[in-house]
């Protein structure tokens, strides 16, 4: 709408100037006898009118346009998570639930799908051209994007930038299904596509990445330190994900995945009020996947009450899969 708005405008102008200049140049044009006619020294209305309508459009045209980026870049609430990791050359996958895929994404239609990603070596770009949608990703950083499937079908995607020998066989499928047909799709557990190749096959898909984040959380070390109790090395994390944090140098910061991403490589960037930067760094520790499964692991730890960690209680311990 906007787009032919746009369109439309430039029509009506375009039209009008052209008209007018052809309007004028003849019911103006100097005929035998007239003199030179008096220049016209500034007219305040004339000053007013061409100042306010053309702020007025382009004002509007900016707040529409802005009011559409919002919508754009923001993922409404209730979206469906997935975790997207880019690598030489293949796309991982991983949805909320635990279902893990490669070079495939099964999406329900009429559902908000928001995408968290990541490269674990160079940039990459997820480009779903049916979807008119197409966002870096990036090494070192979470770029998110989002869409919503209107139709039943299998949709291409690519990666939009060269990285490398095989960048152009950095290729995949996004699979849109009937709300019930994704069901049964998310609740098989021996998943075929998934599980054919890479080391998602090792990991029973039932593992959400929040319950692996648990396992990694004990085996790392990480609870060691991160306890809730007075008198422990690290702060508690319980309860932290989306609340602003005080930090050492009086500035405060709100706990967001790029934060905790951070803080896991490079513990010592962000120091919380109160603690000392005695934390070892986990680069080189964990793959991407990994960190993303810790911060969902810490994303889950509500406190008591708020039923956020029920899910992490009931899963499986042990489920950390082997550093890829
Ligand atoms: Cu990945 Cu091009």
């Amino acid at each position: 709408m906007l787009y032919f708005f746009l369109i439309g405008l430039s029509l009506f102008f375009g039209l009008l100037i052209a008209t007018l200049l052809v309007v004028f140049a003849i019911r103006f044009r100097r005929r035998p006898g007239d003199g030179i006619p008096q220049p016209i020294h500034g007219s305040t209305p004339l000053e007013l009118v061409w100042t306010i309508i053309p702020f007025t459009l382009g004002m509007g045209i900016f707040l529409w346009g802005a009011w559409l980026f919002f919508a754009m870049s923001r993922p409404p609430d209730n979206a469906h998570e997935v975790f997207v990791v880019g690598k030489q050359w293949m796309w991982k996958l991983q949805h909320l639930e635990g279902r893990r895929e490669i070079d495939e994404l099964h999406v329900p239609i009429g559902q908000a799908v928001k995408l968290t990603m990541t490269s674990e070596d160079v940039i990459h770009s997820f480009y779903v051209p049916a979807f008119r949608m197409k966002a870096d990703v990036v090494p070192g950083r979470y770029t998110t994007a989002w869409f919503q499937a209107t139709k039943v079908g299998e949709y291409h995607l690519f990666c939009a930038e060269y990285c490398g020998t095989s960048h152009s066989g950095m290729i995949g499928r996004i699979v849109v299904m009937e709300p019930a047909d994704y069901q049964a799709w998310l609740s098989q557990t021996a998943p075929g596509a998934a599980g054919a190749r890479g080391p998602g096959a090792a990991q029973p898909a039932s593992v959400s990445p929040a319950a692996a984040g648990e396992a990694l959380f004990n085996q790392m070390g990480c609870i060691t330190c991160h306890q809730a109790q007075a008198g422990a090395l690290g702060p508690s994390l319980i309860g932290i994900y989306g609340k602003p944090v005080k930090l050492q140098d009086g500035s405060e910061v709100v706990v967001d995945d790029a934060y905790l991403r951070e803080s896991i490589l490079h513990p010592t960037a962000k120091i919380v009020a109160g603690f000392q930067p005695v934390m070892p760094t986990f680069q080189g520790q964990l793959d991407e996947e990994q960190v993303l499964q810790l911060i969902q692991y810490i994303k889950s730890l509500q406190p008591p009450g708020t039923g956020g960690a029920a899910g992490v209680a009931a899963a499986p311990a042990g489920a950390a899969e082997p550093a890829s």
